[in-house]
Formats: C-alpha cells, structure tokens, sequence
C-alpha cells in the first residue's frame, strides 16, 4: 500500500506552458531565443529575438492567462501537488538587478494561492532550464563565478516570498544533462553557455558543474535559515545505462557510463565529490577554480531528497578509445521520436538509487510524448494509459516488495506543452489536451483527454486499482 500522504500530481516547467513571455516586466529568458524544430531538425539557437523566425515558448499554452481554469482541472484529477517552476526572468528580469520585479513575484503568488485553495501543494524547481538571457550574453552564463551570488539572490527571494506557501523545492532540473557537451542545448538550457570550438568543453563544463553545485548548496542553507522545515531536493535525469551485453568489458562500460549521471548526484546528496572525478580531473590536467570555501558550502548543503525524471534507458558497450559509446537497447520498444519504453528501468533505477543514497526519492518526471489524434473533442490516447500505467506499477514493486522509500509521482506533463528539445507542440505528453499546433495556431481551448479520466481513478484509489 502506498502511504496515504503519497503525493500525486503532474509537472511542468514555466519556459515549456506559461507564455506571456515578455509581460508584467519579464525579461527575455534563454529559451526565449530557441526556435521550433522537430524529431529530425534540432531547435535553432539565435543572438537575441530576430524577426521572422518563430519561437515557440513566447506563447507556449498560455497558462499564464489561464492559470485560474487549468488549476480547477488539476484538483479535478485530484491532485495532492504540482510540479512547477519559477521562471528567473520573470523576478530578475535580467539577473544582475538588485530589487526583484514585483509583478513577477505577485504572479507566482496568485499561482500557489489557486493552488492551495483547491489543497494542492506546489513543488517548485527554480530553475528549469532557463536563466535570464542578460545573465548569459553579459556574463558568459554558468562559466562566470558571479552567477552563484545572482541565482542565491533568486532563490532567497523565492524563499522569503513563499515561506508560507510553498514547503517542497529543488534548485536546478537535470542538472546532470550539462554531462553530454555535445549536444548544444544542454549548455544553454542548463547554463546559458554556447561552448567554444578551441576550448576544452569538458573542462569548461566541469568548471560550470562546480558553481552549480556551491550555488546550490548555499541556496539549501539559505533555505534552512528562512524556514526549517522547507524539504529541498535536487532533480537529476536517471534512465539507466545498462551493460549492453555480459561481457564483463561492458559490465564495466556501464559502471563508467552511469558515474556521468551519479556525479552529480553524489556531490548533492554527500556533500563531497566522488573519488572516480578527482582521478579523472587529475588524469586531464584540469585547473578548476574551487576554494575551501566552496567545498565547505558544498559539504554542509546537502539536499534533503532526490528529485528525477525517468523517461527512457539506453545502453554501454565498452569502446577502446574511450570509456564507453551508448548504444540503443534493443530488447525494448520505442516510441516515435525513438525514446525507449522501459517501464522495469524505473524499479530498477529507485533501487540502485535508493541502496546508493537512502534519502526519499520524488518521481518528478515520467511520461510519454505522442502525437494524439483529436476527433470531436475526444482523445483516446490508450498508449499513454499503457506507459504511465506499466510505470506506476513498477514503482509500486520497488516500494512494496522492494522497501524503496518514494515521496510522490508527478508525471510529464499535467498538460500539453512545448517540447524541451523539439519545440513541437505536437510531441504531446498531458492529460489535458490544448488546442494550439507546432505554430502556435489554435483556440488554445482544453479539452479532457481517456488518460484524464484514467489517472483520476489512479489518484483516487490510491493506486489500489492497478495490481500486479
Ligand atoms: C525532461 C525535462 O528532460 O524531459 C522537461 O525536464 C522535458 O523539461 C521532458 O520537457 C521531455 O522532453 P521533451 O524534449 O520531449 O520535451
């Protein structure tokens, strides 16, 4: 039996389902200058907002209008929380200020109040993929020292707002992505850094790692001195990275491959970094700016639970040039834009995590983007009943049979929004149906979806209804 407490919900991120983008005093974000792409076309990156190009988070879903409505059809679904970010540019227009922006503060005020009238807690994540552009043309982003006194400033004005509202926090989302270099979103969704062609990524990437983590830290000590009982998390991305085959050359693989997703766990939750990183920057000659100071920050900041999306797992084989090369696994399906459809991946990561950790684990993504077919305001979206359904089960092993200690389950997402990294409106992952197109062209009017109806009973029974 799962507790009675057991938080259900759903999540978003602000940048993916607000809109308004430039309304009430809020600045540009990063993800404000990110075109639309698609499964095959990455998302264009441009020097500022050029004219003529689309950019798709600029409207999103519109929540921003429609907070009061989509929040009634949360607490319809029943859900005991919601997953929600702050966007940084709408408090610090563009970071550096010394006030906050008041209109933006009031937004979020109104956000969590339609919440909490409806008994729904917020569970907020400060940033989720994005940061004030400002922060990253003029100060080179999360390459810059000064960014962890801009983001403690944020996050300490967020705390002192909403000390009586909001209990449950995590700082930064997937902070772990910033590991895979080379795929340009990860640097500027994650730091608001576009990587140089003659400089040592790795280097640079490790370097921005390590202010997340001080800045981070600071913000949890930060958060404990304006109210002790806040929980704060950290929210990394956890699909496993299995042996591709028995050979033990890949069993090793795997190890190697998956200390890439549990550093950043490690210097979190221990509050030390890990042993394997210390050879490796020794291996590589890197010089990284870290005081004692930092790690003492570091070492006393640790989070309280672990926050993580689980979507999909891949594999490693051993490669002699390197200490691994992924490979897709081919014992699962995938879905249309070629994720993997692993629902025992999500046992089997909370107990590898779990045994690793032993600090409550929060599911705070889980979900499947699919093109859903809208006919006469029905949408039957049965595949999406099938993944969640097959997920939840499994969760239910690891803490029923397993003894793995999970807080809550909010899957991706409550309601249709943007693609993080297509942009497409048309990879949809809600229960809630938004009429608008990959060009923002629609009513924008909701409609319920079969899985609507579907996760209501879930969350009214407790999850009693799905047996395994
Ligand atoms: C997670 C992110 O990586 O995956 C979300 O935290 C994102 O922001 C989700 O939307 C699904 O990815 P995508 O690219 O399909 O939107």
């Amino acid at each position: 039996m799962l507790s009675k407490n057991f938080l259900w919900g759903g999540a978003v991120a602000a940048n993916q389902y607000e809109g308004a983008w430039n309304e009430a005093g809020k600045g540009i974000s990063v993800t404000d200058v990110m075109t639309n792409g698609s499964v095959s076309e990455p998302r264009k990156i441009t020097e500022g907002i050029i004219d003529g190009e689309y950019y798709p988070n600029h409207q999103a879903i519109d929540f921003y209008h429609h907070y009061q409505d989509d929040i009634k059809l949360f607490a319809e679904l029943g859900f005991k929380c919601f997953r929600l970010s702050i966007a940084w540019a709408r408090i610090f227009p563009n970071g550096d200020e010394n006030e906050p922006n008041e209109e933006g503060l009031a937004y979020y005020d109104a956000v969590f109040d339609e919440c909490l009238k409806y008994g729904i807690e917020p569970v907020v994540t400060l940033s989720h993929f994005e940061m004030p552009f400002a922060l990253a043309s003029k100060y080179g982003g999360w390459r810059n020292r000064k960014m962890i006194d801009f983001f403690v400033r944020y996050a300490t004005t967020c705390f002192e707002r909403y000390k009586d509202k909001v209990e449950y926090w995590m700082t930064f989302n997937e902070i772990n992505n910033l590991i895979d270099i080379d795929n340009p979103f990860n640097g500027w969704t994650g730091a608001g850094v576009l990587y140089k062609e003659n400089e040592d990524t790795e280097e640079t990437m490790f370097q921005i790692s390590h202010y997340q983590f001080v800045a981070s830290a600071q913000a949890v000590l930060e958060a404990k001195r304006i109210n002790k009982d806040f929980q704060i998390g950290c929210m990394l991305h956890f699909g496993p990275i299995y042996p591709y085959s028995c050979k033990p050359e890949d069993v090793m693989a795997s190890v190697k491959a998956m200390d890439r997703r549990f550093f950043f766990s490690d210097v979190h939750v221990r509050g030390k970094y890990p042993s394997y990183i210390k050879k490796l920057w020794e291996r590589k000659e890197f010089n990284l700016d870290m005081t004692e100071e930092d790690l003492q920050v570091i070492k006393h900041g640790a989070v309280d639970y672990i926050g993580f999306s689980y979507y999909k797992s891949t594999t490693a084989q051993f490669d002699s040039t390197q200490d691994f090369v992924e490979i897709p696994n081919p014992n699962v399906p995938k879905s249309d834009w070629g994720w993997a459809i692993d629902p025992i991946g999500l046992r089997y990561i909370l107990n590898v995590v779990y045994e690793r950790y032993e600090l409550p684990m929060f599911i705070v993504e889980n979900g499947f983007g699919a093109y859903d077919q809208f006919n006469n305001g029905e949408i039957n979206d049965d595949y999406r009943i099938n993944y969640l359904q097959d997920h939840i089960i499994e969760m239910k092993k690891a803490i029923e049979l397993d003894g793995v200690e999970v807080m809550g389950y909010t899957p991706w997402a409550a309601i249709d929004i943007v693609s993080a990294s297509t942009g497409e409106l048309a990879k949809r992952y809600g229960f809630i149906y938004v009429d608008f197109d990959d060009n923002g062209l629609g009513s924008g009017k909701r409609y319920k979806k079969m899985s609507f109806y579907w996760y209501k009973d879930v969350i009214d029974s407790n999850a009693e209804c799905l047996a395994y």
